[in-house]
């Protein structure tokens, strides 16, 4: 691995856990065959894998339905959501979200708007970055289906009280979607506790998994219906796509080879503890955010490290645009940071960095304290630049 350093673990964690490779190339090696399809030992092997990540993450996100079909993998936390939004919701509904979601809920909630299907309100967060989940009560109305939630915002890195909002949700009887894309793997995430209807997880960020990984769970009585028909591998007769779990979500041959990257990404995660992997996190984002506070040019938004922050933290250098500033960063100090809007530019018009957006460091559990150090420096060059122009 070149010198690299990696704090651009929001978008995608790297590197993997070599048990994670290791297992994925293991499981290509010797069983990779399509799961479910037949009797053969190497088909039932490949299935009794999907299975058992299916358990885990079941397990793993405590969905009171206690029943592993209900995880239905896709190829990220986008296809999820676009999964769950199209899933439930009806001609005439209505959907509450957040201004601090990612383009995967706000794109699909604009095209359903647009194709005239729904209509759905935004509600904002304040200063700090979080949202109230009395807002989002007085939000909802008689037509409100869904109300669908960033639990952990990849601008701000402020994490929302997913259980006051489900007690809201549950107290007005609507349904309740949670996007853990920055949240799965770093903090324990509790349908059955927060009241969560559907949550869509990607597997890629803090699970540990392979990109091409992420799902829907989907809690017990929740209506959602099929959005994409196709093969199962099973029930071949039948005209319609099959209405039950785990084929309502799940259409064609499965990421085997990704799935078992994640299912050991997760048991990795597991091994490590996820509050020793938090704290080594945490511990690092608060040594970046103090030495960012030195640089006078340096303005930081939402920074914080307490139980309500992810390790993200977005920045910049007075004089220069986040992109000048992360080219800077990686041409001169090969560090990976993420510049712009960060798929999420209502969350950077609540903090004022539209158009242009941030420089955006995220920590990860492979960082040390000379990444750390690297990149507080790194900034402290960006701003020294400024002072000689
Ligand atoms: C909050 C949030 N939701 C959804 C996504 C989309 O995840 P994926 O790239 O796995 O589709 C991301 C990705 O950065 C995210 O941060």
């Amino acid at each position: 691995m070149s010198d690299l350093i990696y704090l651009d673990n929001a978008a995608t964690a790297f590197p993997k856990p070599p048990v994670v490779i290791d297992t994925m190339a293991g499981f290509y090696r010797d069983y990779g065959v399509n799961p479910g399809r037949s009797g053969y030992d190497l088909a039932v092997e490949a299935g009794l894998m999907l299975d058992g990540a299916r358990r885990l993450l079941d397990r793993f996100f405590n969905n009171p339905a206690q029943d592993f079909n209900r995880v239905c993998f896709a190829l990220n936390a986008s296809a999820a959501l676009n999964m769950i939004i199209q899933g439930v919701c009806h001609p005439g509904d209505h959907v509450v979200s957040t201004t601090l979601e990612h383009n995967s809920v706000l794109r699909p909630l604009y095209e359903m708007e647009q194709a005239g299907i729904i209509t759905h309100d935004l509600v904002g967060c304040d200063g700090d970055g979080f949202v109230d989940p009395q807002d989002i009560a007085a939000a909802i109305r008689p037509e409100t289906r869904l109300v669908i939630v960033n639990h952990g915002s990849n601008v701000l890195g402020t994490i929302q009280d997913a259980a006051a909002i489900g007690a809201v949700c549950r107290e007005k009887g609507v349904l309740y979607a949670l996007d853990v894309a920055q949240t799965a793997g770093m903090i324990p995430v509790d349908m059955a506790a927060w009241n969560v209807d559907l949550l869509a997880f990607t597997g890629h960020k803090s699970l540990m998994g392979p990109t091409g990984t992420g799902g829907m769970v989907v809690g017990p009585d929740v209506p959602i219906r099929s959005t994409r028909w196709g093969g199962t591998g099973v029930k071949s007769a039948v005209r319609t796509h099959l209405d039950y779990f785990p084929y309502v979500g799940e259409v064609g041959t499965a990421n085997t080879v990704g799935i078992a990257g994640l299912k050991r990404g997760v048991e990795w995660v597991e091994e490590q503890g996820l509050d020793a992997i938090r704290k080594h996190e945490m511990d690092l984002t608060r040594k970046l955010i103090e030495g960012l506070r030195e640089i006078p040019e340096v303005k930081l938004y939402c920074d914080g490290w307490d139980d309500r922050y992810l390790p993200v933290v977005c920045a910049n250098v007075e004089g220069f645009e986040s992109m000048q500033t992360g080219e800077i960063l990686d041409v001169e100090h090969d560090i990976a940071t993420r510049i712009g809007l960060h798929c999420a530019p209502l969350a950077h018009a609540e903090i004022g960095t539209t158009p242009k957006g941030t420089v955006r460091f995220s920590v990860g559990p492979f960082n040390t304290a000379e990444h750390i150090e690297a990149a507080v420096a790194g900034m402290a060059d960006v701003a020294s630049m400024r002072r000689v122009s």
